[in-house]
């Protein structure tokens, strides 16, 4: 089965955690796009819930498909979150911020009372880092953030689109780094990496993933 199928069936499975009148944390990328359009048909079939967005493509489709898209500061807690990953390792640690949302997808997953992860098999990994590490940065530091990055042997690249500077949401830079090479413990290397000024946030979510759904094949693998 291919990968997108496999994104799907992990959504459809997640989507089975979502009440009626919970708070729901939606993820962003292309694994997340599944499920939120199954809360879009749930909510059509009469589901009230409440969900804030990690992303504007993930809160123009979210609204899209009718679904009743509210603030963090309006939800102030929320139930549950579903989101994608880059990388998952067996001890729920992840990679995430391929598609750039890493800083309102690890406020949000810090904000929410349980949090799951989907993804298609490809993303399970014995260890990260074969996934470059997104890092995003405060613009008028990124050129000497990259030096410091350079020097701590992590191989940055400022990520582009087409000629210029890719923008998060948030109008910050993201640069990629490769953890692949470094022996540092990776909860030493986030606080290293966030000890650096101008870093707002790093891509590796180490502690706040409570279940984990991969699509295998055409079947829903949990993890817990
Ligand atoms: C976005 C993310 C995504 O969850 C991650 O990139 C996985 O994306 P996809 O489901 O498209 O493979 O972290 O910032």
């Amino acid at each position: 089965m291919s990968a997108v199928n496999e994104k799907k069936v992990a959504a459809l499975e997640a989507v089975k955690y979502i009440k009626d009148g919970m708070t729901v944390g939606l993820g962003t990328g292309s694994t997340a796009f599944f499920m939120i359009e199954a809360i879009g048909e749930m909510v059509r079939n009469g589901l009230e819930i409440k969900a804030v967005a990690t992303s504007y493509e993930t809160e123009k489709l979210a609204k899209k498909l009718g679904i009743n898209v509210i603030t963090l500061a309006e939800a102030k807690r929320l139930d549950v979150t579903i989101d994608g990953a880059d990388e998952v390792d067996g001890q729920f640690q992840l990679i995430k911020g391929g598609g750039g949302a890493l800083l309102r997808e690890k406020i949000v997953a810090h904000n929410s009372d349980f949090n799951i992860i989907i993804a298609d098999s490809s993303k399970q990994v014995s260890r990260l880092g074969k996934f470059k590490l997104p890092i995003e940065t405060i613009p008028f530091a990124t050129q000497l953030i990259i030096k410091e990055l350079e020097e701590m042997n992590l191989h940055p690249v400022q990520r582009m689109r087409g000629t210029d500077d890719y923008k998060t949401d948030e109008n910050n830079d993201i640069v990629d780094v490769d953890i692949w090479n470094t022996d540092v413990k990776l909860t030493d290397l986030e606080h290293q990496l966030k000890n650096i000024p101008g870093i707002v946030e790093t891509g590796l979510f180490l502690t706040s993933t409570d279940l984990v759904i991969i699509g295998k094949g055409a079947q829903a693998i949990l993890e817990k």
